[in-house]
């Protein structure tokens, strides 16, 4: 059994023409789960990672059970009104509509080393404005890691363009 084998695609949803990896199936399997867990952590067991931030809400899964297993920091990346302190936010297009990320101003101290943690890339829109983000509160965006990376979607290239590391573990055509 493979990550990517366990991950279930909805055809039309939430619109016509949008194939959605669904990762519910993945994380409803205790192996598939620790196999993503386990992967990300290895990958980045020497990149001396301070804190984790994940993105609402797929990001929260995958990237808090990390954060456990790193043993470091998870600060959540929210969608709009939803963090009760001081907030910075982005807004951003997505591959089926637009939104906006918003981040505590006291989330991550200058210079952390942050890995951005996600269930999926596709444009990569949600991913940049995180990116944008944790920059300016001064962090080091040291990675982004997806489970699943939609090529065709270019997210993944944009993030290597402008610098950043992305690390996926499956693509989807
Ligand atoms: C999905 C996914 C990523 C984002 C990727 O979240 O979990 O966060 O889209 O798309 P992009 O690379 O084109 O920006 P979604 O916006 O569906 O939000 P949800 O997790 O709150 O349902
Ligand atoms: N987020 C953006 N595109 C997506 C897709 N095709 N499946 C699941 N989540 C997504």
């Amino acid at each position: 059994m493979t990550i990517k084998t366990l991950i279930r695609t909805i055809p039309h949803y939430p619109k016509p023409g949008i194939q959605f990896r669904d990762i519910t199936t993945l994380l409803k399997d205790p192996i598939g789960f620790r196999m993503v867990i386990d992967a990300f952590a290895q990958h980045y067991a020497n990149h001396n990672v301070d804190k984790i931030a994940g993105i609402e809400a797929r990001g929260f899964i995958i990237g808090a059970a990390l954060a456990y297993k790193l043993g470091v920091g998870f600060v959540p990346v929210r969608k709009s009104g939803k963090l009760p302190a001081e907030t910075i936010g982005h807004d951003y297009a997505l591959e089926y509509g637009a939104d906006r990320v918003e981040i505590h101003t006291d989330a991550v101290a200058q210079g952390e080393r942050v890995l951005l943690v996600d269930d999926l890339i596709a444009t990569g829109g949600t991913a940049e404005a995180t990116v944008a983000l944790l920059q300016k509160l001064g962090a080091d965006v040291l990675g982004c890691a997806f489970v699943i990376n939609l090529p065709d979607l270019g997210g993944a290239q944009r993030l290597s363009d402008a610098g950043l590391v992305p690390f996926s573990l499956c693509e989807f055509e």
